[in-house]
């Protein structure tokens, strides 16, 4: 019998003992809160232009979603240049191209220059056709590929065992080892009057005074590289949607080395390491249910590969814009002293690659061509009905869930592993049994705006539906906006 591990293929390279957690009060030039791709990536380039540097990561290095990923490094990302060509034009999507594209020759780079051993391989990235109806998206892909620059090819010679329907490639793109890759940065950054602090979570931001639970930073400036940006103000949660997307890891007789995505939903994304096949997709807007997305994961790669095992499986959790642009820039308008970067699109490894570049240009004040295109204050008057459209889901989801019923009014009978709606005097509590059978109750009101939590069956978590915070079930925050747990409740 085989087990299947619920962490990422990658995580199990991180090193048993963490870093030391910040202690005591210091001073550096500029402070990055967040151990991830766009965190270590920035404070590594800031350190090379002479800056003292300290990383704040709240957990380990590369332990969020830069740890929980496919490993693709490519510019070639499936319809993402039509995409948005259509909410800003050519010159935009040229732009994101150009940014992808230095993304690539960045990660190399760094890899040569710091001397990391991560498993890089050049592998070609293609965009394909599941079915006769994904054709279409895929041409159109094509032609705005050429035209922002891109060296694709069309091709439906490509190294996967089923018939693919139309396929663009764009050669000598990467993959690696996101881990070990990411150690390799932190390496890079510690020493020399620069260190990269785990267990260490950033509590309370004054001015440019950070504090965590030990320790506090003075810097001259500050990076928020958390993935989402969880500061109040921004108000970031209201221009963003969340989606989940989960993956498998599977031993397999051939893996293959293109690294590869369809266009059409389910999107079924295919990357390969050693001899396993990495497999991902089943995505779903955060707080909407998931169907059993880890057997469909497994069906698909039983279907066309021979599985010998599933070793692991994981998901992530990935914030997109509403006008389909990463956000890098001042964090507020204007501001010299705090910036952030954050809506990826799942292309975080390349995205947040690009957003360090042109985080340390801000940070250093040197001019970038790009800094304008992704300020994450930019107005999109095209964009402005996904914008109100978002809103307007996210209010009738606040109104909508008063009247959400209650599924019982005890847990008396609840099987394991599974979760329901008690009602709770005039709110609403979620009850969910574990496998040793012990109830774990909390409050349904999010504690970041207040809408109901719904529960998430596939990971046992109770997530947002409005802005994609999620809760254990004993109502820890696992992604925010929230910052607060919810409330505990007596199981009933
Ligand atoms: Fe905003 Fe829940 S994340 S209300």
């Amino acid at each position: 019998m085989t087990t299947t591990a619920d962490q990422s293929l990658w995580l199990s390279a991180l090193p048993e003992h963490p870093r030391p957690p910040l202690t005591g009060k210091h001073t550096y030039d500029v402070a990055v809160v967040g151990g991830g791709i766009t965190g270590l990536t920035t404070a590594l380039l800031l350190k090379r232009r002479g800056l003292k540097v300290v990383v704040l990561e709240a957990d380990r290095v590369a332990s969020g979603v830069s740890g929980n990923n496919t490993a693709k490094v490519t510019a070639l990302q499936s319809t993402v240049y039509s995409q948005i060509r259509r909410a800003h034009g050519l010159a935009a999507a040229t732009d994101y191209a150009t940014a992808s594209q230095s993304a690539v020759a960045q990660v190399a780079s760094l890899v040569e220059l710091e001397g990391i051993d991560c498993d890089l391989r050049r592998a070609p990235a293609v965009t394909y056709a599941y079915t006769e109806a994904e054709v279409r998206d895929v041409d159109h892909e094509l032609i705005t590929a050429r035209q922002v620059g891109l060296p694709v090819r069309a091709s439906v010679d490509v190294d996967l065992p089923f018939e693919v329907h139309a396929a663009i490639r764009l050669d000598d793109q990467l993959t690696l080892h996101p881990v070990k890759y990411l150690l390799g940065l932190a390496a890079a950054i510690d020493g020399d009057g620069s260190a990269v602090r785990e267990h260490s979570r950033v509590l309370d931001v004054s001015g440019t005074r950070l504090s965590t639970a030990d320790g506090q930073v003075e810097a001259n400036q500050i990076v928020i590289a958390t993935h989402f940006p969880t500061l109040d103000r921004g108000l970031y949660f209201a221009r963003m949607e969340l989606t989940r997307a989960y993956c498998i890891a599977a031993r397999v007789a051939n893996p293959p080395r293109s690294l590869a995505i369809s266009t059409g939903s389910p999107s079924w994304s295919i990357a390969a390491h050693g001899d396993k096949l990495i497999l991902a997709g089943q995505s779903h807007a955060t707080g909407q249910p998931a169907v059993e997305p880890f057997r469909r994961l497994e069906d698909f790669a039983r279907r066309h590969w021979q599985v010998e095992e599933v070793t692991h499986r994981w998901s992530a959790q990935d914030p997109t814009s509403y006008d389909h642009l990463p956000m890098i820039g001042g964090y507020t308008p204007g501001s010299t002293t705090m910036f952030t970067a954050t809506g990826y699109m799942k292309w975080g490894l390349t995205s947040g690659t690009f957003a360090a570049s042109l985080l340390a240009d801000l940070v250093t004040g040197k001019p970038n061509d790009l800094a304008e295109r992704f300020s994450p204050h930019r107005f999109s008057l095209k964009s402005l009905p996904e914008l109100v459209r978002k809103n307007a889901e996210v209010a009738a989801e606040f109104v909508g869930d008063r009247v959400l019923p209650a599924d019982a009014t005890s847990s008396e009978n609840l099987p394991p592993g599974q979760a329901h709606v008690v009602r709770d005097g005039l709110g609403k509590m979620g009850v969910y049994r574990d496998d040793e059978g012990h109830l774990h109750a909390v409050s349904m009101r999010c504690t970041h705006l207040g809408c109901l939590v719904r529960f998430n069956a596939a990971e046992r978590s109770w997530d947002c539906p409005c802005h994609g915070s999620r809760f254990d079930v004993d109502g820890e925050v696992l992604e925010g906006p929230a910052t607060r747990p919810l409330p505990k409740r007596e199981p009933r």
